[in-house]
């Protein structure tokens, strides 16, 4: 597990490097954190990277968009507006953890038990004011290693 303070260029650069990773091997990312922490900009890169041409915007609404990146398909979903685990059919959650595709989870604590075991969890943080986020990164059952954040580190909080 790394935990690291990240300004929104170095997040940017961070994740495209991290959307490249993920889209090779259709890693499911749940990324967790407040309202504003960073976690659609986190994606947004992430798509960039995964090969994705279109814009990303935020599912808060639609609850999941769905991209073509280089290796396939790429889901965007945001749980921030489902009451409970039983709407999780609302986005078709079984398509989305069945490994199929690359997915990237908003808010994924409201899917609580209802996660992949492989998957990647993603932290954010609010901190300097809203000058820079922490992130902290952990890949947990079979899911690939994450793409180290150290060196975009613009301060190392710690490791
Ligand atoms: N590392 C960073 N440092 C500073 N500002 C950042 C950083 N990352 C993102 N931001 C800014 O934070 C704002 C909110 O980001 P974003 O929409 O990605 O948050 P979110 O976690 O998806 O919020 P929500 O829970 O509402 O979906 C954006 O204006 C973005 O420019
Ligand atoms: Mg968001």
């Amino acid at each position: 597990m790394t935990r690291i303070q990240l300004d929104e260029g170095a997040l940017r650069q961070w994740g495209q490097v991290l959307g490249a990773v993920a889209a090779r091997d259709s890693v499911f990312v749940a990324l967790f954190g407040a309202l504003g922490s960073g976690k659609t900009t986190l994606v947004q890169a992430a798509c960039e990277g995964a090969g994705v041409s279109m814009n990303v915007t935020s599912p808060t609404y639609t609850l999941v968009h769905w991209y073509c990146g280089k290796h396939g398909p790429i889901a965007h979903a945001d749980l921030y507006r489902i009451n409970s685990t039983a709407d999780l059919f609302l986005l078709d959650w079984d398509e989305l953890e069945s490994g199929r595709a690359t997915v990237f989870v908003e808010w994924a604590d409201r899917a609580s038990d209802e996660l992949p075991p492989d998957r990647w969890e993603l932290w954010f943080e609010v901190v300097l004011g809203g000058e820079a986020r922490v992130v902290e990164a952990k890949s947990l059952g079979t899911a690939p290693p994450i793409p180290a954040l150290e060196a975009y580190a613009r301060t190392r909080r710690s490791s």
